[in-house]
């Protein structure tokens, strides 16, 4: 089992280098038009995106969602993209910890996260199937503890381990282990999905619970069911997933409204194929604390080392600033009051959901504002 774990890790990455792993579903984020201000009265230097976040603090809102470790191979891909993290003072997660709960001998292949980025924002990470499967609040401190994490991602990836041919799809009394780990963590929870969208009635219920942090992972971007039909084809699996791997899911857009409706006073990362400063800026005035990114951070490492995904961030960085800028704002959250127009299919999907787009852009944002340090 743990070198099945392992091995799937490796294979996993190779494949994302070489494939076309992302849904023909778009995120909805073009349906969001943030409103430009020609008369902007501010300059573009007197604005500071950093932000409070889960407890800790980021010099701009943008965080590598978690991807990997678990096999020597990649030790140097987490601190490579923790080193870039740290530089720019965003948040990074590691992926999936669980085979170094297995085997603690790969324990150092995380750890390299946190060695390379003493500083920076640290998310560790399980997987809920395991929690459902025995792991219980002491297998998610060891995941915390072994990489001195200010937080810990639990992912769902209910869709992945239908088609994953070890997968476990077992989700049986997830949300209540959930909900055990969120009281005993001794960090903040983050709940994310890994592409195919948190909803609604899922953030309501954790925040309920006392789940704070979201990550809507939604539809639009990675796409875990196509990465392992693709895989299981090659290991002779029969299973297809038809237009489960390109149109499954809640687009990233949607998510995001449906969090924050959900959970006004909740921490939520916008993550799911977000491509660009524009579409991060988009769902951030949509009501997202920050946004975040995987596929193209480790891509751009991949093919052009880190200095290709500095560069990456760094303009993310600098769209996103420069739309602050435009809207006349100072702080990453002002887009939360800042005009936007919510249209076309965006807008009915939400309004479907039973969340008016008008209520939502026009009182709603401002609303979630009360809960948040904006200056
Ligand atoms: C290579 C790779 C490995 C990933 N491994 C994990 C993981 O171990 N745990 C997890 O929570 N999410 C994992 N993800 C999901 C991402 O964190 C993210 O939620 C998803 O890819 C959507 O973002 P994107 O469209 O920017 O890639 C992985 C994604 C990629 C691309």
């Amino acid at each position: 089992m743990t070198g099945d774990t392992s091995a799937r890790k490796l294979e996993h990455l190779k494949m994302i280098v070489s494939s076309k792993v992302e849904s023909r579903e778009s995120t909805l984020l073009e349906y969001v038009r943030i409103v430009h201000n020609p008369t902007p009265e501010v300059n573009l230097g007197d604005v500071d995106l950093g932000i409070d976040f889960c407890g800790g603090r980021l010099k701009a809102p943008l965080v590598i969602t978690g991807m990997t470790g678990g096999h020597p191979d990649v030790e140097w891909i987490n601190r490579e993209l923790a080193s870039v993290a740290e530089e720019l003072g965003i948040a990074i997660g590691v992926g999936s910890q669980r085979a170094a709960i297995e085997d603690p001998s790969l324990a150092r292949t995380f750890r390299a996260a946190r060695e390379a980025a003493p500083n920076a924002f640290l998310i560790a990470n399980l997987g809920a199937p395991q929690l459902s499967l025995g792991y219980s609040v002491r297998e998610v401190r060891m995941a915390v503890e072994m990489i001195d994490a200010d937080a810990i991602a639990i992912h769902l990836n209910p869709g992945q381990e239908a088609y994953q041919p070890e997968g476990d799809p077992f989700y049986r009394g997830v949300i209540g282990k959930i909900a055990e780990a969120a009281e005993a963590a001794g960090v903040p929870v983050i709940v994310k999905e890994t592409g195919n969208g948190l909803s609604r009635e899922t953030v309501a219920q954790l925040r309920a619970l006392g789940v704070r942090c979201f990550d809507t992972a939604g539809l639009g971007g990675t796409n875990w069911i196509k990465i392992e039909v693709f895989r299981g084809k090659k290991a002779g699996s029969p299973l297809e997933a038809g237009p489960l791997q390109d149109f499954w899911g809640n687009p990233t857009a949607v998510a995001v409204m449906e969090a924050r409706a959900a959970a006004p006073d909740a921490y939520i990362i916008a993550s799911g194929g977000v491509r660009n400063g524009l579409d991060a800026a988009r769902a951030i005035a949509l009501g997202a604390d920050a946004a975040g990114v995987a596929l193209p951070a480790i891509r751009s490492l991949l093919s052009g080392g880190r200095g290709a995904t500095l560069k990456l961030l760094r303009a993310f960085e600098y769209q996103l600033r420069t739309v602050v800028y435009m809207v006349g704002e100072r702080r990453a959250r002002g887009l939360w009051r800042a005009p936007i127009v919510v249209w076309g299919r965006l807008a009915e999907e939400a309004a479907a959901r039973g969340i008016d787009p008008r209520w939502y852009a026009n009182i709603l944002r401002l609303e979630a504002l009360a809960y948040k340090e904006v200056k």
